[in-house]
């Protein structure tokens, strides 16, 4: 009895790591934090912070002296979602109020002559982010200028072209890099058309 007991003990044992094996696996991504080189990281942080994508991609607050600073809660967040866009005055787009318009809104909105485009989450939130990204549909979008290498164009004015001209390595450090900020919970609007 008591081997049969023990053999019951070390089938359950098994039973439950198997079990949280599986657990485990469900909430791997598609690469984690620690592979990365840190000096790879470093190269993705300079390389944001050069081409200032932050400068679009970051929603901006007022500072204490009033000046508006990009918000560190909402690191490359994009567009807050909840960021109520004032009605889009009904006139020629080189008016003063049209031009007073545009200036009401922050660097994460920007205008052509008929579209109001957002920019893009690019924290590792999984929902509303590029959390559940691979390397290659990120490295893709920047190549093609394509919404993960083969969806819909990326619009004015996220710089693709120039981007495009980094090395695949670079392009990847940016990945990495963006794969170790805070991702943010934050589902962009679609661009609006504002003329037809
Ligand atoms: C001048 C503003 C601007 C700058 C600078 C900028 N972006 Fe963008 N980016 C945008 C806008 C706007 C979009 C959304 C375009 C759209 O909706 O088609 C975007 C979209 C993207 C996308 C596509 C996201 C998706 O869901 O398809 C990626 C990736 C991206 N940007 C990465 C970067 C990186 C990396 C940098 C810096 C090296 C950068 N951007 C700098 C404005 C900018």
């Amino acid at each position: 009895m008591k081997n049969v007991c023990s053999a019951l003990t070390v089938f359950s044992l098994l039973i439950l790591v198997a079990v949280s094996g599986v657990a485990m696996s469900c909430h791997q991504k598609p690469a984690t934090e620690t592979e990365y080189s840190p000096e790879r990281l470093e190269i993705g942080q300079a390389i944001v912070e050069g081409w200032n994508c932050s400068f679009c991609h970051t929603p901006q607050i007022q500072g204490p002296d009033g000046k508006f600073i990009p918000d560190p809660k909402r690191f490359m967040s994009g567009h807050p979602a909840d960021e109520k866009i004032p009605a889009v005055p009904d006139m020629v787009i080189t008016s003063p109020e049209w031009m007073e318009f545009l200036d009401n809104l922050d660097s994460t909105v920007w205008a052509t002559d008929n579209l109001l485009i957002f920019s893009a989450n690019l924290t590792p939130d999984d929902e509303t982010g590029i959390g559940t990204w691979t390397e290659v549909e990120f490295v893709e979008t920047i190549r093609q200028g394509r919404h993960k290498g083969i969806e819909r164009r990326l619009k004015y004015p996220m710089p693709w072209q120039e981007l495009s001209e980094v090395s695949d390595e670079e392009l990847l450090s940016i990945y990495e890099y963006l794969m170790t900020i805070e991702p943010v919970d934050n589902k962009v609007p679609p661009s609006i058309v504002l003329f037809r």
